[in-house]
């Protein structure tokens, strides 16, 4: 990763930020602070409160090894991956919190066998709360419930889209982005199930246990993948059916008074029509960049998301091929 100076591919105007990024989500955020760690002056606006959608409403597997990601992202996943400690390392060295991997390995059930896969799952609302605290003490400008509008950027300042499910207001009609709502809900675990350490997944359901304070001894059920619009209510038929989709893999989360319920939530995911992420500038040459689409992947995306369009912003070569996630695949040619 290049620290140090940064070099944005244009002459920039005499700005208060070389980078405005609209959205403060897990993506925004993240770019944010490998944008400041290479020099850049970074403002980001938020509409709403900063991490306060997908970001913190996700289970925190990183699931590299998930059968329903397409193919053409296991090299972004796989990155992003192996980039982690470094990213949690950075966000711990200006937070002072240490953001911990709850479980470490996989079991993947599928077409009757198992597979066991080395993959890490964190707690959201953990990175969430390091992330925000590293933001404010790299002194990066955030703005909250204050919406973008292209007329307010001065010209030829940098600006990247990190918006997730809330596709911009004048991109709308470009970028195919809906949001999948996720419903979701966390047990107790019962007594048969105490020192659970790995997460359980099915094709349509996964459980990932907190195996570290404050949720330890609990665990994560989900999710729901609905086409509802923003609607993030959740729904007591939906939840027992995770329940018993998730007792198929572990029959002891099926007694409801050894595994109550302790709370349940839905979450937007971005959406885009071949499941993958949209990287890049708006247009060849522009200065405009979008990053989101990242679906169920936001949390393992982030830190290969932040360092590639960073890359993009400096016109550095990618390290990657990102042909799969040009946005300009969605044009009509
Ligand atoms: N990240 C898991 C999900 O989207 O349900």
């Amino acid at each position: 990763m290049a620290l140090g100076s940064f070099h944005p591919s244009v002459n920039q105007p005499a700005s208060a930020s070389d980078v405005l990024i609209a959205g403060a989500g897990i993506i925004g955020l993240s770019l944010a602070l490998e944008l400041h760690a290479r020099g850049a002056r970074v403002l980001v606006l938020e509409r709403d409160t900063a991490l306060a959608h997908a970001s913190i409403s996700a289970a925190g597997m990183l699931a590299v090894h998930d059968p329903h990601n397409p193919p053409a992202l296991l090299p972004l996943s796989e990155f992003s991956a192996q980039f982690y400690p470094a990213f949690l390392a950075r966000i711990e060295k200006l937070s002072s919190i240490t953001v911990p991997f709850h479980t470490d390995t996989t079991l993947q059930y599928s077409s009757g066998s198992i597979t066991r896969f080395a993959e890490h799952s964190l707690d959201p609302r953990q990175l969430a709360a390091a992330l925000l605290a590293a933001a404010r003490a790299a002194g990066i400008e955030l703005r909250e419930h204050t919406e973008f509008h292209p007329a307010s950027a001065l010209s030829g300042q940098v600006i990247v889209y990190t918006t997730g499910a809330w596709a911009p207001h004048d991109l709308k009609h470009s970028f195919p982005i809906r949001p999948r709502k996720g419903q979701m809900l966390r047990v107790r675990l019962p007594p048969a199930l105490y020192g659970l350490c790995e997460v359980h997944r099915g094709d349509e359901i996964y459980i990932v246990p907190r195996t570290l304070d404050p949720q330890a001894g609990t665990a994560l059920i989900g999710a729901t993948v609905e086409d509802a619009g923003f609607d993030t209510s959740t729904h007591p038929r939906d939840l027992t059916h995770l329940r018993a989709l998730a007792a198929a893999l572990l029959p002891a989360l099926s007694d409801e008074s050894a595994a109550p319920q302790l709370e349940a939530w839905a979450g937007l995911r971005p959406h885009t029509p071949d499941r993958l992420p949209i990287l890049g500038p708006l247009a060849p040459g522009s200065r405009h960049f979008i990053a989101t689409g990242h679906y169920r992947n936001g949390i393992l995306l982030a830190p290969a998301t932040a360092v590639l369009l960073a890359d993009l912003i400096e016109a550095k070569p990618p390290i990657l091929n990102l042909t799969p996630f040009s946005p300009s695949r969605f044009s009509p040619s």
